[in-house]
């Protein structure tokens, strides 16, 4: 009888063995991943770990004589061996590595190892959010409750496991993650998380028969920090969620990146900067700091007993007097322009009107008194009713004396309005000696 022959009822028999004890932990990890396949023994003979393919082939993986070792075909440049145990390590893993590994010592069996490999679905989220975890098997339509396994694992803890139909929760998981039963016999195995921290980062399995091989399915959940930005008046206050942590600090960074602590809550108990402590409290998960002024211009930021940042929550405080300031100012500058440009510019739209008003003078002199007054307006701008009318009269009874006293009768009210009026009334006079001298 030959080795070989002898060899395959032994390595059935450890096989069964191991998955009625339950002992052959599977190494899960993702496709191009490396895999560690343990075997905590020592060997002086020909060390040889072999792969079972799904269709009970048997594969060369890595054949060692002392430090002398020998890679299988499909394992070429992938597999090798520890240099104080029989551990193989295959890196990068294919998803076809899939399968039973089996290590042996000479003739002796030492070690059996299982190897799963995932392709994992993603699923980004920011702190605070709820979470599903997607995983779908071919499960049983009309399975009895007491009859549903359901297994998550994360780095080789329980997240949540369903044991013949009760439900145990993994410590940090309670209250906060769940799995259907109902959704199971529709082949819905998927793990709902809600509130998630950066902590709950990793990858996650998910198989559902009591001895962990029943098709898993592997889900990376990546976690980003909680982004918020707030525009504050002086003296309002910030609400800041602690997202419901045990244990967490309250940075602040100025305009300048200068980070300096305002507080570290343990259980919603706050120990506080001297410089925050009369202005913090703790409310429903959340630190309120009131009494904000400019100088909380920045960033709050929230961090978890590890370090990691929980949230940061731009801060823009605006200072409402500033802002009467700045709207008083705009009012201000556009009268200035108005008084500036506007009203010089109407007065020689006037003039220029006026002018070829009066080259027409001999002929259509009542036009022209009667078309003079509505263009008058604009020097009038500010003047009483009286003041108006008696300039407008006192303008009547002038122009039916001459044209050469035409500048006075616009003189009256400009004076009184502004002194750059004056200006453009000296030019007007010398519009009309020109014409007078025509
Ligand atoms: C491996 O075995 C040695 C002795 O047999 C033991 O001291 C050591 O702790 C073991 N290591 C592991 C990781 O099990
Ligand atoms: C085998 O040896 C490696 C070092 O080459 C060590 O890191 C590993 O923990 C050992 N494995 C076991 C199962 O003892
Ligand atoms: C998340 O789920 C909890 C219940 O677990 C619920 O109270 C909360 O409103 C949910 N949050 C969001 C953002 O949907
Ligand atoms: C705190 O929560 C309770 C209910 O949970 C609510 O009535 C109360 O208004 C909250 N307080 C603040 C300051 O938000």
């Amino acid at each position: 009888m030959s080795s070989g022959t002898l060899w395959r009822p032994l390595r059935v028999f450890f096989i069964l063995l191991l998955e009625l004890l339950r002992a052959a932990i599977p190494v899960a990890v993702n496709v191009r991943d490396t895999a560690v396949l343990s075997c905590n023994s020592t060997c002086n003979q020909e060390i040889l770990w072999t792969f079972f393919e799904a269709n009970s082939k048997n594969l060369e993986v890595l054949r060692c004589l002392q430090d002398n070792c020998t890679e299988g075909d499909g394992f070429k440049g992938r597999a090798s061996l520890s240099s104080e145990n029989m551990s193989l390590t295959i890196h990068p893993v294919l998803f076809n590595d899939q399968g039973w590994y089996e290590a042996s010592c000479g003739s002796k069996f030492s070690c059996s190892v299982h190897l799963e490999v995932f392709v994992p679905s993603a699923v980004n989220a920011s702190v605070g959010d709820n979470v599903t975890l997607p995983c779908y098997a071919r499960t049983e339509k009309r399975i009895v409750d007491e009859d549903v396994n359901i297994l998550w694992q994360r780095e080789e803890q329980m997240v949540v496991e369903v044991k013949n139909g009760i439900v145990h929760y993994g410590s940090g998981f309670e209250e906060r993650s769940s799995v259907s039963l109902n959704h199971y016999k529709a082949g819905d195995l998927s793990l709902n998380i809600s509130r998630v921290t950066p902590s709950d980062i990793g990858l996650y399995l998910c198989y559902h028969k009591s001895d962990k091989q029943g098709h898993p399915g592997a889900v990376q959940l990546t976690v980003k920090a909680h982004k918020s930005s707030y525009e504050k008046k002086v003296g309002d206050e910030l609400t800041l969620n602690l997202f419901s942590l045990d244990n967490v600090k309250v940075t602040f960074t100025d305009s300048e990146g200068v980070e300096i602590p305002v507080c570290g809550v343990h259980r919603g108990t706050s120990t506080c900067d001297p410089k925050y402590n009369h202005r913090v409290s703790i409310m429903n998960d959340s630190l309120v700091l009131s009494e904000l002024s400019s100088s909380d211009n920045g960033k709050f930021t929230v961090k978890d007993n590890m370090d990691k940042i929980i949230s940061v929550c731009t801060v823009t405080v605006k200072d409402v007097e500033q802002r009467h300031y700045l709207i008083s100012g705009v009012i201000i500058s556009v009268f200035v322009v108005v008084v500036i440009v506007v009203i010089p510019g109407l007065f020689l739209l006037c003039q220029c009107l006026r002018k070829s008003d009066q080259r027409q003078i001999p002929v259509y002199f009542n036009a022209r008194q009667s078309e003079l007054e509505p263009l008058r307006e604009p020097a009038n701008i500010g003047l009483s009713q009286e003041e108006t009318s008696q300039g407008i009269l006192e303008q009547q009874e002038e122009t039916s004396q001459g044209i050469s006293e035409q500048p006075d009768v616009v003189h009256t009210p400009v004076e009184e309005t502004s002194p750059e009026i004056g200006i453009i009334t000296e030019k007007q006079e010398e519009a009309f000696d020109g014409l007078e001298n025509e």
